[in-house]
């Protein structure tokens, strides 16, 4: 079922680690302006644009997280990166077919990355800084 007001951060996603939310934070805030766009405007120029800033954002966070899960040793790393990388093939084939004659509806590119998002914040992520904070280890981000 659809949301009837676009995404918006809550405590719900909140998982334990001030520096992870925040970036969580600015994804969800990318997340809603894409839903915002995709219902109100139409925009197609706008959302790519917007599309191609949550791509940049997205990756990098990703890749801070990689680092962060290998260096606790994070029994679960392997299939979490799997997962990363059918994001970020997803998104890349997304950028991709708006250049050419077959690009995607809105509605299907903002529907995955609600989703997606949503459950990477909500499962994966709570999942490896449960596994963190049970260890005791004491790490950076
Ligand atoms: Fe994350």
């Amino acid at each position: 079922m659809e949301r009837e007001l676009p995404i918006e951060w809550n405590e719900a996603f909140s998982i334990g680690r001030p520096e992870i939310d925040e970036e969580h934070r600015q994804i969800i805030l990318i997340v809603r302006e894409l839903e915002i766009l995709r219902r109100e405007q139409r925009d197609v120029e706008r959302f790519v644009e917007v599309l191609s800033r949550m791509t940049r954002y997205g990756m990098a966070h990703l890749d801070r997280e990689e680092d962060y899960m290998a260096r606790m040793g994070y029994p679960d790393l392997q299939p979490h990166i799997e997962g990363h990388k059918k994001y970020l093939y997803t998104v890349a084939m997304f950028n991709y077919r708006f250049t050419g004659p077959t690009p995607p509806s809105l509605d299907e590119v903002s529907g995955f990355l609600s989703k997606w998002w949503t459950s990477h914040i909500m499962k994966d992520d709570r999942d490896y800084e449960r596994f963190r904070q049970e260890s005791g280890l004491q790490l950076d981000y």
